[in-house]
């Protein structure tokens, strides 16, 4: 079974709580952590994660950044977990308009989990329909 998320209402969420939007999308990250453990649990084969589109990078450049750091950050910390429970890694969407620091944390932590054989964890960064040559 593949399930696909479109990662939507971080910044509704923070609203209806008086809080600033960055709340909304560090919340947004521990509900993936939850999200994963409980796909993985659940024998899911494929999660697709839509985090980031193209349209994206239009948001204020803090917000922006705080993503960018918010993903780094999920992918740097999480890249055990995926190990220790089989999870393979795959990101999608455009590279070249991310950091090159982040596009090797990303490729490290696709060939860290490579062998595992368990759900495929698929993450969409600077993903849009719009820009499908773009997408792999
Ligand atoms: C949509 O909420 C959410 C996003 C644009 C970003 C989601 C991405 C992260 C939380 C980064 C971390 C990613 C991973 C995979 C760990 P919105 O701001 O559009 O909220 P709204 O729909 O209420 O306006």
């Amino acid at each position: 079974m593949h399930v696909a998320i479109i990662m939507d209402g971080n910044g509704r969420w923070a609203r209806e709580r008086g809080l600033p939007r960055q709340a909304g999308h560090r919340a947004g990250a521990k509900a993936v952590r939850r999200t994963v453990e409980s796909a993985a649990r659940l024998s899911v084969d494929c999660l697709s994660l839509y985090a980031f589109s193209s349209d994206n990078w239009s948001r204020p450049r803090d917000e922006v950044s705080h993503l960018m750091w918010l993903l780094r950050r999920y992918l740097q910390s999480e890249i055990s977990r995926c190990v220790e429970n089989g999870i393979r890694l795959n990101v999608i969407g455009r590279r070249d308009r991310l950091n090159p620091e982040i596009v090797s944390i990303i490729e490290r932590a696709e060939a860290t989990t490579a062998g595992g054989k368990g759900m495929l964890l698929r993450i969409a960064v600077d993903y849009s329909s719009r820009d499908i040559v773009a997408l792999s």
